[in-house]
């Protein structure tokens, strides 16, 4: 465990410690065939126009922001008829060099899994595993240095949590969603650095609340607030922390520990139900 036995539980009191943003590589998907042409999250409403332009502009910006801060930002192609594409995060989880493809729980959705997977063939990664059991990438498997956190209870299924324990040979921390308007794991939690995470409690069932209680003691704990701007869904480099711009009240608190909140406006792209995180797919090394 790398976390500090520094007093960070009164925040006032909580030294900054230095931070380091380390260099990633992320995979995106540009937004050109985005569209709400259907509804599987409660954000997502087919009768309210979306500005796939505006989406685009909103999408380039960020992935200016990731490139501009020294990481390696790769692109599949975007396939016409796969809307949701540009959620990246779903596409596959990459831990350690090994792919876990996805499977998706909607069949609307279920062609992206092999477009995803067949991209990282495609590019040499040679440990990749076609799933068994239903599971939606990484925004259901999120990887802190001792953990895979893995949510279920909307997408992903208990049983895919069992099969990346197997493939990735790391412990996995089976969590239960609860919210349905939080129902990827990357909405109602983030990775900040190391072991450290934040969240929104209410994300959560009652057993999942106390196991994150008990695991992550010094955890950054959001308020319903910060959740409903989609503040959650949020990537960190280990010092700068992309998140939505409406979520002020959760970068003044990142700011306190010694991060560097960067707010990125994506309003186009969370009439899809998503934001950031969805956007981002990291490839871990
Ligand atoms: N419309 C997409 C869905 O409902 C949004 C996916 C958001 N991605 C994420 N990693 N949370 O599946």
């Amino acid at each position: 465990m790398t976390a500090p036995a520094l007093a960070l539980s009164s925040p006032a009191a909580a030294p900054t410690r230095p931070r380091t943003s380390r260099p990633r590589r992320i995979l995106m998907c540009r937004p050109e065939f985005f569209e709400v042409s259907y509804a599987i999250n409660p954000w997502m409403n087919p009768d309210r126009p979306v500005d796939t332009d505006l989406a685009t502009t909103q999408w380039e910006r960020l992935r200016a922001l990731y490139t501009e801060a020294g990481h390696t930002v790769e692109l599949i192609d975007p396939v016409p008829g796969l809307p949701d594409m540009v959620y990246a995060a779903n596409g596959a989880t990459v831990i350690d060099g090994k792919v876990l493809g996805a499977r998706f729980r909607n069949p609307e959705r279920a062609a992206e899994g092999p477009a995803y997977l067949d991209w990282f063939r495609d590019r040499g990664f040679t440990e990749t595993r076609d799933p068994r059991h239903v599971n939606e990438g990484a925004g259901d498997f999120l990887a802190t240095d001792s953990w895979i956190l893995a949510g279920h209870g909307f997408r992903s299924s208990p049983e895919s949590h069992r099969e990346a324990q197997e493939f990735f040979g790391r412990p996995v921390l089976g969590l239960e969603l609860t919210d349905p308007r939080y129902y990827h794991l990357d909405t109602a939690l983030a990775v900040l650095d190391g072991d450290e995470i934040m969240y929104n409690p209410a994300a959560f069932s009652p057993a999942a609340r106390a196991l994150l209680d008990r695991t992550f003691p010094d955890a950054l704990l959001a308020t319903p607030e910060d959740a409903a701007v989609f503040g959650l869904n949020a990537f960190s480099d280990g010092r700068d922390v992309y998140l939505p711009e409406p979520a002020h009240h959760l970068a003044a608190r990142l700011r306190a520990r010694g991060f560097r909140p960067r707010p990125v406006d994506l309003s186009e792209l969370l009439k899809g139900g998503g934001s950031i995180k969805c956007c981002t797919l990291e490839l871990r090394p």
